[in-house]
């Protein structure tokens, strides 16, 4: 029953914003990439697999003057686009998801060095999987289009997440860039 839940809140947010749903099965992708560096074990798989593939479901809930927009967001906006991991935590948890999976979406925009979003929780505080979907959902956003930007190249993306390390994990931030340069070339023409 969960799996059909996880396919038909997917296949929401595909009908009502398909590029967040793209990015969100590219970061499930990026995400178990992690998770096998790791080795986790299969159960963990699983639910760092949907947590990382539905990490954005809440934006479901924001208007379309917002999420359609090409235009930056005012303050205002940008605080009300933030609200999307708590309306995904409240629809999640409305359906019965474990408390593993919604809180890795909830956490999804905290960093490491605390500096992140909604409860600004720092280092192992965060959960491991949000941990894990903050690397593999900036990553793909640097080497998406954006409407302000071509898309970066991945070599560009990697040497931008070196840079960030006080906003990630380092450990896993490092697993990430370890495995992608030694296999980047072929990741591209995946997605
Ligand atoms: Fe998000």
């Amino acid at each position: 029953m969960i799996s059909d839940l996880i396919h038909a809140l997917f296949y929401v947010l595909l009908a009502r914003d398909r590029p967040t749903a793209i990015h969100c099965r590219n970061v499930s992708k990026y995400a178990m990439t992690i998770g096998s560096v790791l080795g986790l074990d299969s159960k963990d798989m699983k639910e760092l697999y949907v947590a990382a593939l539905l990490h954005d479901c809440g934006k479901v809930g924001l208007p379309d003057k917002l999420l359609k927009t090409s235009r930056k967001y005012t303050r205002w906006e940008k605080q009300m686009v933030q609200q999307h991991v708590v309306i995904g935590k409240n629809l999640l948890m409305s359906l019965g998801f474990s408390k593993e999976i919604i809180y890795s979406v909830y956490y999804h925009h905290e960093r490491y060095d605390g500096m992140g979003y909604t409860e600004g929780l720092k280092g192992e505080k965060i959960p491991l999987f949000s941990r894990i979907i903050a690397i593999a959902d900036t990553f793909d956003a640097l080497i998406s289009k954006r409407p302000y930007r071509n898309p970066l190249s991945i070599q560009q993306a990697l040497n931008i997440l070196k840079e960030a390390k006080g906003q990630f994990d380092p450990k896993l931030l490092d697993c990430f860039l370890k495995y992608m340069d030694k296999s980047y070339v072929d990741i591209k023409e995946d997605i």
